[in-house]
Formats: structure tokens, sequence, C-alpha cells
């Protein structure tokens, strides 16, 4: 049977901060990931270790992670393309590990992402490479990574329109999808990069990858650019999908597709979650649930719900400090309340 326990994938410091232009100092980053933390999320998309000359705005993440609070019970994640990104990943776990026993305890880092696309076009925007070249590019990644004990998670952008290439075939991201579970990805986030999906679009695309995925180990990654993005995430749970990425305030957006908005806010989710009597996220994708609270948390939050007031004053506090519009209509209404 479906569960009722949705795990909410927090993207807002990697996939919300790549799109702005101006620099934001790596503390400011790592402040960002410590509210979140103690807002409770418990997965946490952290940064990419990607070519700086490509975005160069998250070239700070090393440093970001040496900035972080240890966040208990949590799952950090970074993003990779390629094995000079993983290699990072690696040199900054084992730096971690010194020795010295005033060192900070090593970043939390449990957790790669790996990423491709549904269309050769939007892959060579972003990478450089067709699909097949980026999936043969991204098999020895995934299994260095899990070597190590890494989880590793998969994308897969523009599963319904390509900003290059139109109209996506939903059979390419059934097959793009399978590559990568077949890789190791215990789960694949299916990417409306563009955020032109509705519930009838995305619908057709999910009934075609659960002919072959089981939607238990597939999640949800839409950009809000046409305001759908909470309507795509209840007709994905409708179709048995429990994850789903978000972004607070709704920050973000992707340098390769031009005019798309930030992810669904992780206000705008939580809020709308509560309201169907689905859980909230405690970090595994199948530990026990744990109720979304509205009230403020005790200071003790381990292992503890996520709290709508600190994700909502976490999303106005960075959109003021990178002077843009806090896009969360439920953490501005809870603030104006
Ligand atoms: P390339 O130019 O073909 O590769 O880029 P290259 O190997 O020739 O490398 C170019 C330079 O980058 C070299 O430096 C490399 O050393 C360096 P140079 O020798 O010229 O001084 N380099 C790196 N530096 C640091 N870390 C690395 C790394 N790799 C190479 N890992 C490449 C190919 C894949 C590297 C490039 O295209 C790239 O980095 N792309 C990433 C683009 C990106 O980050 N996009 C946003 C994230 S994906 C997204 O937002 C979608 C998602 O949210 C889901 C959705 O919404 O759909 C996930
Ligand atoms: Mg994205």
């Amino acid at each position: 049977g479906k569960s009722n326990f949705v795990r909410i994938v927090e993207v807002g410091p990697r996939d919300g901060l790549q799109n702005e232009s101006r620099p934001i100092p790596p503390p400011i980053k790592a402040e960002l990931i410590n509210k979140l933390g103690q807002a409770g999320l418990r997965n946490i998309e952290a940064g990419s270790f990607v070519s700086p000359k490509w975005v160069p705005q998250l070239a700070g993440t090393a440093e970001v992670l040496s900035l972080i609070d240890p966040i208990p019970n949590t799952h950090l994640s970074v993003l990779v393309p390629n094995s000079k990104g993983l290699d990072e990943v690696f040199r900054v776990l084992s730096a971690s590990v010194s020795p010295d026993s005033t060192a900070k305890p090593p970043p939390p880092v449990t957790e790669v992402a790996i990423f491709t696309a549904a269309t050769d076009a939007f892959s060579r925007a972003n990478t450089n490479v067709s699909v097949s070249e980026s999936l043969t590019r991204l098999e020895p990644v995934a299994r260095a990574a899990l070597a190590k004990g890494l989880r590793v998670r998969g994308y897969v952008s523009v599963i319904v329109t390509c900003p290059y290439s139109g109209r996506v075939d939903p059979r390419r991201v059934r097959d793009v999808s399978r590559e990568l579970i077949q890789m190791g990805c215990y789960e694949v986030s299916l990417g409306d990069t563009t955020g032109t999906g509705t519930p009838a679009s995305v619908r057709t695309v999910l009934e075609e990858v659960c002919k072959e995925i089981d939607p238990s180990r597939l999640a949800g990654h839409f950009h809000d650019t046409n305001g759908t993005a909470l309507a795509n995430i209840f007709t994905a749970l409708d179709m048995g999908l429990r994850s789903f990425d978000a972004s607070v305030g709704g920050l973000g957006g992707c340098p390769y597709s031009p005019g798309a908005t930030g992810n669904v806010a992780t206000e705008d989710v939580v809020y709308a979650l509560a309201g169907e009597s689905f859980y909230g996220d405690v970090g595994e994708p199948h530990s026990a649930p744990s109720p979304i609270s509205l009230s403020v948390p005790s200071p003790k939050w381990d292992f503890g719900p996520i709290s709508l007031p600190l994700l909502a004053e976490t999303g106005a506090w960075i959109s003021e400090t990178l002077g843009r519009e806090n896009t969360s209509r439920a953490g501005r209404a809870y603030l104006a309340r």
C-alpha cells in the first residue's frame, strides 16, 4: 500500500543558490544550511562540485561544508557531474577525519547526486555531452561513490519540455531513469526543469516511468515557473510518489534553462502536506514517520518534525539577504499573520 510518509529533499542551497548572479559569501551559505537543519529538514543538498567555469556561484562548496554545524540524523548531499567532482567529495571527507581532537567533526556528507537529462540538447547545454555519453561518464562515478559507502541519487532533467528541443518523449524519461536505477541510485528525481508541467502532462510522464520503476524509487522535482508545482506534487502523490524536492523561499532555477524560476517553496509543500495528513521528513526513506508541526518546536529538535515557523523565517531571511523576492506563499502568509 501507499505509505503516508513523505520525504522532503531541500535543494535550496544548491538549486536555489546556483542561479544567483551576485557572489554569496560561504558563511551565508553555511548559515542557510544551519537554519534549514534547525527547521527540521533531514535531507539537504548542500552544494555542488561542478566546473566553476560553468557555474561560478557554487565554486565555494568545500568551504561551505567546512563551516556548517553538525546536524544530527541528517543526510547532506552534494551534486557531482563527473569523477573530478567525486574526487573533491572524497577530499573533503578525508580532510575532515583528522586525528586532531580539536578538529571539527566531519561534515556529514552521506550522499552524492548525479544528473543527466531526457534530451541530448539539454544534456549538451548543461554538461557538454549527449545523454548516452553522460550515462557512460556517470556509471564509474556511481560505482566509486557506492564503494565508499555514499548513497547515490540520480536526476533526470527536462521530463516534460526541453528549452532547446520542445516536448519530451516520456519513454526517454523512462529509459534514462531505468539506467540510473541500474547504476545503483536509490532514487531518481524527475526534474520538470522548465516548470511547464501540468497535472495532466506530469501524469502522462509518471505513468510511463512507473511501468518500469516502482514509485517508491522516484522523486518529484518541480520548478514553479507557471505556478503548477504544488498541483504536480499532488498528482505525483496520487500516483504513489512519496519524495519531493523543494527550495526554501522558492529559490532557484537552472542557469541552462532560461526563464525557468525556482523550485516549489519548501514552506508551501510543508503547509499543503500538513493539511492532507501526510507525514513529514525524518531522514531515511523508510524510517518512522513524524508529523509536520505548525508550532514552534522545542529547542531540542533531534529527529524532530519540520517547523513551518522556522522555515518561514529562513525563507524570509535568505530572500532578504539576497535581495530577491520571497516567493513562498505559505511563508509570507505565516509571517504576516
Ligand atoms: P567541460 O568543459 O566539457 O569539461 O564541462 P572539461 O573536463 O573540459 O572541464 C572544463 C574545466 O572545468 C577544466 O578546467 C576542468 O578541470 C574543470 P581547466 O582545465 O579549463 O582549467 N572541471 C571541474 N572543476 C571542478 N569540479 C569539477 C570539474 N569538472 C571539470 N567537477 C562539465 C563538463 C560537466 C564539467 C560542465 O559542463 C559542468 O560542470 N556542468 C555543470 C552544470 C551545472 O552545474 N548545472 C546545474 C546543475 S543541474 C540542474 O540544475 C538540474 C536539476 O536541478 C534538476 C532539474 O531541475 O532538472 C538537478
Ligand atoms: Mg532544478
